[in-house]
């Protein structure tokens, strides 16, 4: 039985039309396996985003398949494609802000009303979810009084509600100082190896990639590489040497060009 929990084969996203078309994606074909963890890659306007979009069942393809538990998701109604999307997935997206008027626990507890769960037993998860992020004594507080690092924790904690068996992440640590990002690079890690959630996480930053099982790199809406394996930060912050990371090779059996402080 194939372990992938997304598959793509041929994906293609075109924007626009006649003139203004522009082939945003070019035909990506590949898996995300059960609790893996995969980092998204490379420069920006190369189809990060657009990628996550489709994958997360946000977007629809211009032609091609995503399947998600081996099921074809075009064949989906798009009620079931909602309630599917609501169950199965975490979204941790800089453009999904929180409400700002909204209090922190009702922000969190949005994908439960979204589910039909009671307001009793969605408080009850809410700050639960908001306790394994220590952000329970903010629960009362308008999502607007909240730090950066803190609405990002309410964002973890929002993705976290409906135990989902995936977690998108675009950008989680963007705009985030190096604690803080570290802070929500160490949540989202250990939640996947502790609850086994699978991450498929975009992003610019080098370390948080190097942590990922698995990365694609993107370039002009293709993945032009893959990297497996964990890459450990080195003790010092620098250039992946070959003696340090022995398992650190492509699939054409070469180094990939890291970049610090990402492509941007
Ligand atoms: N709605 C849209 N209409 C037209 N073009 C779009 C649209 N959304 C994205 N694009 C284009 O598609 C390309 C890929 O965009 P995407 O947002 O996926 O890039 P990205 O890799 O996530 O970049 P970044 O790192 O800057 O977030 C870009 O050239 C972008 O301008
Ligand atoms: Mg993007």
């Amino acid at each position: 039985m194939s372990t992938a929990v997304l598959e793509t084969e041929n994906l293609v996203k075109v924007y626009g039309r006649g003139p203004a078309q522009f082939h945003a994606l070019k035909g990506l074909t590949f898996e995300i396996h059960r609790g893996e963890s995969v980092a998204i890659v490379g420069k920006s306007g190369s189809g990060k985003s657009t990628l996550m979009h489709l994958l997360a069942l946000l977007d629809q393809p211009t032609s091609g398949v995503v399947a998600l538990g081996g099921r074809p998701v075009s064949r989906l109604k798009p009620k079931a494609v909602s309630s599917l999307r609501n169950d199965t997935f975490g979204f941790v997206f800089q453009q999904f802000f929180l409400n700002p008027n909204q209090t922190v626990l009702d922000n969190v507890t949005l994908p439960l009303k979204i589910a039909g769960v009671g307001k009793s037993e969605r408080n009850q998860r809410g700050i639960a979810a908001l306790e394994q992020l220590e952000m329970a004594d903010k629960a009362k507080n308008k999502a607007t009084d909240l730090s950066g690092g803190q609405k990002q924790r309410a964002c973890i904690a929002r993705a976290l509600i409906n135990n989902p068996d995936v977690i998108f992440a675009d950008e989680p640590t963007g705009n985030l100082d190096s604690a803080t990002s570290e802070t929500v690079e160490d949540i989202l890690f250990t939640l996947h190896q502790e609850q086994g959630i699978t991450l498929v996480v975009v992003t610019h930053d080098e370390d948080l990639a190097a942590k990922c099982q698995r990365r694609l790199m993107m370039q002009d809406g293709l993945i032009v590489e893959e990297q497996t394996g964990a890459t450990p930060r080195p003790a010092q912050a620098s250039a992946v040497s070959d003696r340090q990371q022995p398992e650190n090779q492509t699939r054409r059996g070469r180094r990939l060009p890291f970049r610090r402080g990402g492509a941007k």
